[in-house]
């Protein structure tokens, strides 16, 4: 029976003592679950690291806002950073160990390896948008399970093609992890709570229902009988637009390689992208799994 940490969590700086950490669990027997995040830890993470303290003997939560996955113009200088609330979080999560690496230790100068997401799934959509985002993502997920040797990782479903990426690698580059991917968390209004909320006034924070509320317009359509593809992501770009977001994509794409279908069919997910003011935001449903995110007709 797992036994959640008493105790503050262990502080690893650098990807050997979370090697030598992780190596010392494994010897003793102990297994090891592995939460990757950027830190500013919420509901949503902490939704990860309880399935995570559960599921294993030891559990260790990375934070490291990694340069490598955000465009030159995106919000890395201006990511929130919250260290202090964050370990308090996770001392009262139970966790054992936090790796909180420097830039300058996870990519020392002269670093020449890089990972390529190929196909649609590294292209299209989230793909598309930010380009090279998902080699970031892959590259240093894929440092972290080398370093941290998990049993288990564990993953948020709102990061759908983040999902599919990570799924893909650990499968490819035969890690033997295995990836745990846990239910999106909302608020109370269906939003999904994301790091990125903070960045909503409260008047776009409340335009930003708009998203949950768009993808719930379209399950229900999916459950009255709809399977026309563009029928369904039509009715969320409508919506999206009538409440005054910008869209960037809506999409009902096959769960495995985020190619788009003609007909939706269950365990289809219907993704999309959208911008609040400054703020980009995603979310994501899964037909015939997920119930609706809110309440239907808001
Ligand atoms: P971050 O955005 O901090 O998210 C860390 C993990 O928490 C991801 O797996 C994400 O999908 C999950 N998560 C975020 N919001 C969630 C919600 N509302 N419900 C459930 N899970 C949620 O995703 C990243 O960091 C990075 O790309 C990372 C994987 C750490 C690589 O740098």
């Amino acid at each position: 029976m797992p036994t959640p940490s008493t105790d503050t969590p262990e502080l690893l700086s650098t990807p050997d003592d979370l090697r030598r950490w992780s190596t010392a669990s494994r010897t003793a027997g102990r297994s090891v679950g592995m939460v990757p995040t950027m830190g500013a830890l919420h509901a949503g993470h902490r939704a990860l690291i309880d399935r995570a303290v559960a599921d294993n003997d030891r559990v260790v939560v990375s934070i490291f806002v990694n340069p490598a996955q955000f465009g030159p113009t995106e919000d890395f200088a201006r990511y929130p950073r919250n260290m202090d609330a964050d370990l308090a979080m996770l001392a009262a999560a139970g966790v054992h160990a936090a790796f909180v690496p420097t830039v300058e230790t996870m990519y020392p100068a002269g670093l020449v390896t890089g990972l390529d997401i190929a196909g649609p799934l590294g292209a299209r959509l989230e793909g598309a948008s930010r380009p090279g985002h998902f080699n970031g993502v892959a590259l240093v997920v894929t440092k972290l399970l080398v370093a941290g040797i998990p049993d288990r990782a564990y993953f948020g479903q709102k990061d759908a093609q983040q999902c599919a990426v990570v799924c893909h690698l650990a499968r490819d580059l035969d890690t033997g992890v295995e990836i745990v991917v846990c239910p999106t968390v909302r608020d109370t209004d269906g939003l999904a709570v994301s790091s990125r909320n903070v960045y909503l006034s409260p008047e776009e924070r409340v335009q930003a229902r708009a998203i949950p509320s768009s993808l719930a317009e379209a399950m229900g359509r999916y459950e009255a009988g709809e399977r026309d593809a563009t029928a369904l992501a039509t009715t969320v770009r409508s919506h999206l637009a009538n409440a005054g977001l910008d869209v960037d994509y809506v999409a009902v794409v096959r769960a495995d390689d985020f190619t788009e279908v003609e007909k939706a069919a269950p365990t289809n997910q219907i993704v999309l992208a959208a911008r609040i003011g400054n703020t980009r935001l995603i979310d994501v449903v899964r037909l015939g799994v997920d119930t609706a995110p809110v309440g239907r007709g808001v």
